[in-house]
């Protein structure tokens, strides 16, 4: 198949690339230029901003084409407008963010979804309109690429290269031990999926339509970090579990703290999407423990708790309680 792929080259989009490649196709990757350009010399790169000129795009036809990049509807129109109708059959990599919450345990893939207010195009994504944002991509995804078109709402993609080093952060700090603050409530329903194994399945996917979550069946985040100390954690690991409201006090975020859900209530929140649809068409999870066992040597984002912070964390909530 010829294949192109929107974006491609960071880490949801670069897994794909690699699965698409391995499975034979022939790639193309629309992109500017700017991340990690020299990868993957054997597909075609076709340079442009996809919010200005798509005039690369003539003369070229696809027979599919999976758009990893997309968060204002106004770039699904343009992308629509410039292949013109060659661009063969469209996946949409969207998110489990697009629910409106409460969803409720085991939610499924026909869960009310949010509704956006304010306004779209132009303007800044943030954690507040990114899920309404996201649904009205897959809406203009349906009118301009037809009903049968695939929309991939992954939950917390994980894996090598992940820019926000979410489960490389859990993997390391607990193989370094001692005592780990461990965030907030600790039955928070939790779901991970491996960048590759989204990718492969993505990648036999090409040519299908529906709505599927990407997700690894729901744990407690106590189970995860149980398991993931079991593993890797020296004898004497203690977690110490830091609830929301101190945490939210003392300024942390879930960009410190990786798959804390920022103080939201554990029955508000997305981490228990039903994976049984994902699963039925194919898609194989590995266990949590294999992807972290790749990231304990990686190195990790700024953005993390740092090992001070953490102490001081640690302290001023001893000394609280
Ligand atoms: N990470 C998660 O936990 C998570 C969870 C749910 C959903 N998602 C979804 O997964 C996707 C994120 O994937 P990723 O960033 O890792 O994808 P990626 O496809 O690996 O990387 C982003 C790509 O987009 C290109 N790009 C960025 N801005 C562009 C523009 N204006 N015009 C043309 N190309 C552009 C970048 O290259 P250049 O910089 O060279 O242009 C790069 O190739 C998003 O749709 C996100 O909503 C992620």
């Amino acid at each position: 198949m010829r294949v192109l792929i929107v974006g491609g080259t960071r880490f949801v989009g670069r897994h794909l690339t690699e699965a698409v490649l391995a499975a034979g196709h022939e790639v193309t990757l629309l992109h500017r230029g700017r991340t990690n350009a020299d990868l993957f010399p054997q597909a075609v790169h076709l340079l442009a901003d996809r919010n200005e000129d798509l005039s690369v795009l003539a003369g070229h036809e696809f027979d599919a084409t999976v758009d990893v990049t997309g968060y204002h509807p106004g770039q699904i129109t343009s992308l629509a407008e410039a292949l013109g109708g060659r661009g063969g059959h469209y996946t949409f990599v969207s998110s489990v963010s697009a629910y409106a919450p409460p969803t409720g345990p085991g939610f499924t893939e026909a869960a009310p979804l949010l509704e956006h207010t304010g306004p779209v195009e132009g303007v800044a994504v943030t954690v507040e309109n990114y899920g309404s944002l996201k649904v009205l991509c897959e809406q203009r995804a349906r009118e301009l690429f037809g009903p049968d078109v695939l929309i991939v709402r992954p939950t917390y993609v994980v894996g090598p290269w992940d820019p926000y080093g979410r489960l490389d952060y859990w993997a390391q700090r607990l193989a370094r031990g001692g005592q780990v603050l461990a965030p907030g409530d600790p039955a928070l329903p939790t779901q991970v999926i491996d960048a590759r194994d989204q990718a492969a399945w993505m990648a036999s996917m090409l040519g299908r339509g529906g709505v599927f979550h990407t997700v690894t069946p729901s744990v407690p985040l106590a189970d995860l970090l149980d398991g993931l100390a079991r593993e890797f954690a020296p004898a004497g690991t203690e977690l110490t579990w830091v609830d929301d409201a101190f945490l939210l006090e003392h300024g942390a975020d879930s960009g410190m703290l990786p798959l804390w859900g920022d103080g939201i209530a554990a029955d508000y929140w997305v981490g228990a999407a039903d994976p049984a649809a994902a699963l039925a068409a194919g898609l194989v999870t590995r266990p949590v423990t294999e992807s972290a066992r790749d990231l304990l040597t990686v190195g990790l984002p700024d953005r993390l708790l740092t090992p001070d912070r953490e102490s001081e964390l640690l302290m001023a909530w001893t000394r609280r309680s």
